[in-house]
């Protein structure tokens, strides 16, 4: 499925989202779009509108209480186990892409849902505009988390424009190994469950990038 994203229905959007979400919450997407636009200039220019979407829609419902989240997985089917009871920050990634189609229609695309549904957590086999929106989200420049910043550092100095396009992509898949690393140490430091799909994304990105030093 592919929908014509236009600049017309990107700001239709943006004045709909800024009614809906707090304003710090606003400036975060705002701030994630501005970063997928740096990306996909970097990966992938022909998915700038497409990125541009999912980066407005990642965290449509991420100020939903865990009620209104799981109404949200009832309606639509989708399975709430234990786990993901102690830990709600995954829902909303899954109830923002189940919502999609029918609050945004305009922007019910195949790769803007799989973007928004996978920016938490990741998984295996992530393909490229759903590694760079859950990169967007972690190194947006409105984190001040120490571990954001040392992220978005690490790229940014390593000059990525100046580098051959596999040079690129090994810098983000080793970027995308450290994030999910400082994420699952994070949540070990809690005490709180590890997304099954955060380990298998570590693992995959490990996996691929063996394979690139080949
Ligand atoms: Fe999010
Ligand atoms: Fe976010």
């Amino acid at each position: 499925m592919t929908t014509k994203i236009t600049e017309v229905s990107l700001e239709h959007l943006r004045l709909s989202l800024k009614d809906k979400m707090s304003p710090k919450r606003y400036n975060h997407t705002l701030e994630v779009e501005k970063m997928a636009v740096r990306l996909a200039e970097l990966f992938c220019p022909s998915k700038t509108d497409v990125l541009r979407a999912a980066a407005l829609l990642h965290d449509i419902t991420k100020e939903y209480s865990v009620e209104e989240q799981l109404q949200i997985c009832k309606k639509f089917g989708i399975i709430t186990k234990r786990l993901d009871i102690l830990s709600p920050k995954t829902f909303h990634a899954k109830t923002a892409a189940a919502l999609i189609p029918e609050m945004y229609p305009d922007f019910a695309d195949s790769e803007v849902i799989s973007a928004v549904r996978f920016h938490t957590t990741g998984r295996e086999g992530m393909t490229l505009c759903e590694a760079l929106i859950y990169f967007a989200d972690y190194i947006d420049e409105s984190r001040k988390f120490k571990d954001c910043v040392i992220l978005r550092n690490a790229f940014w100095d390593a000059h990525p424009d100046l580098m051959t396009e596999q040079d690129r992509i090994v810098l983000l898949y080793r970027l995308l190994v450290m994030s999910f690393d400082m994420t699952i140490n994070g949540l070990v430091a809690e005490n709180v469950p590890i997304s099954a799909d955060t380990v298998l994304a570590r693992n995959d990105f490990i996996c691929r990038l063996s394979e690139l030093s080949e």
